[in-house]
């Protein structure tokens, strides 16, 4: 692999790319060969009104560069919008980095079902939409790259942001299963859960620490992961700073119950030990347990041992689809 990687003739979909860490990616694709589609609507952080001509500005800095791009003003809600204005500049698109969002942070005592819903929207469903209207090309042309955004807040949760992180974490699923239907055609997805100075920031960090978090920092790991001669897939990588981690799955070994009336709350409760050991004989999963395996061996298992009573007097309890 060469110590530069380089883009040439790749076409690259940056969304959010009006500042921030899109800016970055946009900057640095731009730079390195690859023609570039800049979306940016240019919405306040909280998904408002703003500078609506904001991705023209960095079009203007990647031409300064010598390199291709073209502006588009689209929400990501319309992302067969912004991969349009990338087949008709440049033909076709082969990457695609969902990097656009906003936030509304909201305890949620005060959270709105607007709050909810624009937050599920613009990163859920405008990732989505991206990703499915440039889907076609990638599988034709037999190579595609998506990278979604991941954040700490959805791998770990954070105060004030259950939209956000509920959000946040759909979008591991979402690249999870990208990754298993784009394998056969490679296609690879992959997700970074970044922290960068940006205005997502700027108010929450003190000044010292913004100023080791450039956005450039975050670059050189998308910038890997989109390569062409880099096949890594299904991957998490939480950087920052020049820091650069990758997180993954862990499961127990757990704890066998015989499946009859004995498997109680309470011959749970007498194992939960077992079930919480995360010492030994763990594994890291890319998918579901062998439960057949299970199944068979469970005829040979004796009924469970009861634990401490488990009771839930007094417990108001609401079940969900309970129907059936
Ligand atoms: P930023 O606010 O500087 O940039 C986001 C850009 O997305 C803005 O230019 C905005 O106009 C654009 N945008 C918002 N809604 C859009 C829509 N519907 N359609 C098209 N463009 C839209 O924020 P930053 O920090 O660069 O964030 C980039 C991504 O990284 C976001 O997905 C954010 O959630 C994520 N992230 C950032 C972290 C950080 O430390 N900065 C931490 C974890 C995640």
């Amino acid at each position: 692999m060469s110590d530069k990687l380089r883009y040439d003739g790749k076409v690259v979909v940056v969304t959010g790319a009006g500042g921030g860490l899109g800016k970055a990616y946009a900057l640095f694709f731009g730079a390195r060969g690859a023609s570039v589609v800049v979306n940016d609507l240019g919405g306040s952080l909280q998904g408002g009104d703003g500078n609506a001509r904001v991705a023209d500005g960095v079009v203007k800095e990647i031409e300064a560069l010598g390199g291709k791009a073209v502006a588009n003003y689209d929400s990501v809600e319309n992302g067969d919008k912004i991969v349009e204005t990338a087949i008709k500049a440049f033909g076709t698109v082969h990457i695609v980095i969902n990097n656009a969002g906003i936030l509304r942070d909201k305890s949620l005592k005060n959270m709105s079902d607007q709050d909810w819903n624009l937050i599920q929207q613009v990163h859920v469903f405008g990732s989505y939409k991206v990703t499915k209207a440039a889907w076609p090309y990638f599988r034709k042309q037999k190579f595609g790259r998506v990278i979604n955004t991941a954040s700490a807040a959805g791998l770990y949760g954070n105060f004030g942001q259950t939209n956000y992180s509920a959000a946040k974490l759909g979008l591991v699923g979402f690249t999870e299963t990208l990754a298993k239907e784009g394998a056969k055609y490679n296609i690879t997805a992959n997700v970074i859960v970044p922290l960068a100075a940006s205005r997502m920031t700027e108010t929450i960090l003190p000044p010292d620490v913004l100023a080791m978090l450039a956005p450039e920092y975050i670059v050189p790991v998308v910038g890997y992961l989109v390569h062409e001669s880099v096949t890594e897939s299904n991957g998490i990588y939480e950087t920052a700073a020049g820091v650069v981690t990758k997180v993954r799955w862990e499961r127990s070994n757990g704890a066998e119950f015989k499946a009859d009336e004995t498997f109680t709350p309470s011959a749970l409760l007498a194992r939960i030990d077992e079930v919480q050991n995360f010492d030994e004989n763990c594994d890291h999963p890319t998918g579901s347990k062998d439960l057949m395996s299970v199944v068979e061996r469970n005829a040979d298992l004796k009924p469970s041992q009861q634990g401490p009573e488990v009771s839930f007097k007094d417990q108001v309890v609401i079940v969900t689809g309970a129907g059936a």
